[in-house]
């Protein structure tokens, strides 16, 4: 397997402890942990197989041009990258059970991001286990990347990214 670049953040919290899950499933040695925030579409360009890791931190946020967060910084980076020999993994922190009109929005705002741009996206995943009424981050009728509930289902966590990290490995160049 090539190395896999996977770029989060937000840094401290609940998608840095998930990006740490997920880099352990698919062997450390395997795994470049890179901190959105610091990246350039450069850094995203060195590798062929990408994986993204987000919260959402409300809709409003990331449609705001006022707001700094790591992603409104990276977001213009990760769209300059070249899409053509990539295979893109996402995962994203969100919170079903108080945001179920919009769970998971961001990781449907990235993917809108780079679906245009050619990305092959891999790893979509069932909407059955969720509990949501409505998501941006479901397309074609499963979510786009991997859901992850840090605040009610923790518990769940492990099991959901053994899972899913089994499902993307064999799709990795
Ligand atoms: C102000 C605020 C707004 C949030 N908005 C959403 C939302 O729109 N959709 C969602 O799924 N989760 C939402 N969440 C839940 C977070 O995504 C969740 O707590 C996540 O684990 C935070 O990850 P972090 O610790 O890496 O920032 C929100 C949390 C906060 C504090």
């Amino acid at each position: 397997m090539k190395k896999i670049g996977l770029f989060y953040g937000p840094l401290g919290g609940s998608t840095e402890r998930v990006a740490k899950k997920v880099a352990a499933a698919l062997g450390n040695e395997n795994v470049d942990l890179i901190p959105a925030k610091d990246a350039k579409s450069a850094d995203v360009d060195k590798y062929e197989n990408v994986i993204f890791g987000l919260s959402t931190i409300g809709k409003e946020t990331w449609e705001s041009d006022k707001s700094a967060n790591d992603w409104d910084v990276f977001l213009p980076e990760v769209e300059k990258a070249d899409y053509s020999n990539k295979v893109i993994a996402m995962f994203g922190l969100g919170d079903q059970i108080s945001y179920d009109l919009h769970f998971v929005d961001a990781l449907g705002v990235l993917a809108e991001k780079i679906l245009p741009k050619g990305a092959k996206i891999v790893g979509a995943v069932d909407t059955e286990a969720y509990d949501c009424r409505e998501s941006q981050a479901i397309i074609d009728g499963k979510f786009i990347g991997l859901p992850v509930n840090e605040d009610f289902e923790p518990e769940l966590t492990d099991e959901r990214v053994n899972n899913w990290v089994e499902s993307i490995k064999p799709e990795l160049k």
